[in-house]
């Protein structure tokens, strides 16, 4: 990558910046640049290999500015409070050239995390989740285009089960019996949240769909959450994805693709301080019924996840990078293990989000 090709486009700072490596993002290329004056900037290769860079760039700046809108009405700072785009010297939020599409954003000043080592910190990212919700509770996500079609429409994700399994092309099926079974015992959960979506009783909203705590920036300082970041995945969906996600994510107590099935539990007290967070902040970005749904919501996306898993070790793993035998395999039956001990306490979740609202 060419850096003065790239910088040259856009008015940044006087000088040649230092340019430090981000190594934590696996999606993108994300480096920071810092200029003699102390300005520094984020600049990051979009990957367009997954995504159309154009598209995704159209929902992040509607996005960004609806937020950065609220955040002045509010009286709070914009520029700590969400991403800034940097644009090009003729106006456009991204620079094209032969090695790929790059944009710049502001740089926000803090730390971010891998993992939750204190309950605190989940409390705040979820708190971070919920003001970005109430942010773009006015916000209309029709005009945000599916930058991955039918990403949580697990009624599609249950057909592509089947159908994988109907192929089975590497003769998996056999001996995956029993984790085949709990997906086809499950199938009911499927449409719960979709059919709410299609006739109307809870809204489309602009979901982020990568809600994790690496994604929150917190100030070093007072160990706030200040601003949530990596956009590329905004898209019209259901409130309930982003929390089922959070929770799917954050409250397992093991790896993701964890061997040891003896250590994979889920964390309720997590789940509590996430639902605490993420509701304190959320004000009018969350209605009733979504707020009902919210618990069976981490079972239905770990569902969804696990059941994308087993598909994948189904059709031979040609999805998820593997870097063992059976590794999507043993990432489904995580994800199965959590669903059998949410599903044993799904009522004391539910009062802990009523407990909350
Ligand atoms: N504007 C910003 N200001 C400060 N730090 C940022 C900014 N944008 C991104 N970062 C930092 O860079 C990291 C990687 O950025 P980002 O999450 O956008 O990339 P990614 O490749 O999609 O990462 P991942 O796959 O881990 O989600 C973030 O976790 C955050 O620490
Ligand atoms: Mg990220």
């Amino acid at each position: 990558m060419d850096l003065t090709e790239i910088t040259g486009k856009y008015i940044l700072s006087e000088g040649l910046p230092y340019c430090q490596p981000v190594t934590r993002g696996h999606i993108n290329d994300t480096m920071i640049l810092k200029y003699a004056d102390n300005d520094k900037f984020i600049l990051q290769r979009i990957n367009d290999k997954v995504f159309n860079a154009e598209q995704l760039m159209h929902n992040i700046m509607l996005v960004t500015e609806f937020i950065r809108h609220k955040a002045e009405e509010r009286g709070g700072n914009p520029d700590k409070e969400c991403l800034t785009i940097v644009k090009t010297k003729d106006g456009k939020p991204f620079v094209h050239t032969s090695d790929g599409y790059f944009r710049i954003y502001r740089y926000i000043e803090g730390v971010s995390y891998q993992a939750v080592e204190k309950e605190e910190d989940f409390y705040k990212c979820a708190q971070a989740f919920g003001s970005f919700a109430n942010s773009l509770a006015e916000f209309d996500a029709t005009q945000l285009f599916e930058v991955i079609p039918k990403f949580h429409d697990t009624e599609k994700r249950f057909r592509d089960f089947l159908s994988s399994l109907e192929k089975d092309v590497c003769g998996r099926a056999k001996d995956v019996q029993k984790e085949i079974n709990f997906v086809l015992e499950r199938k009911d959960y499927c449409n719960r949240i979709t059919s709410l979506l299609h006739d109307g009783t809870i809204p489309v909203r602009c979901t982020h769909n990568d809600t994790k705590l690496n994604n929150v920036i917190f100030d070093e300082i007072t160990g706030e959450s200040l601003a949530v970041v990596d956009l590329d995945t905004v898209m019209p969906g259901s409130i309930c994805y982003d929390f089922g996600d959070a929770i799917r994510f954050g409250c397992n107590t093991a790896k993701e693709d964890e061997i040891d099935l003896s250590v994979v539990h889920f964390d309720i007290n997590l789940f509590r301080a996430f639902v605490k967070g993420y509701l304190s902040s959320i004000g009018n970005g969350i209605t009733d019924i979504e707020r009902k749904n919210l618990a069976f919501s981490a079972i239905l996306m770990t569902y969804e996840c696990g059941m994308r898993f087993l598909t994948d070790h189904l059709n031979g793993d040609k999805y998820f990078r593997i870097t063992r035998e059976n590794h999507n395999l043993d990432r489904a039956r995580t994800q199965f293990k959590l669903i059998e001990e949410m599903e044993k306490i799904l009522p004391e979740m539910e009062k802990i989000v009523e407990d909350n609202k």
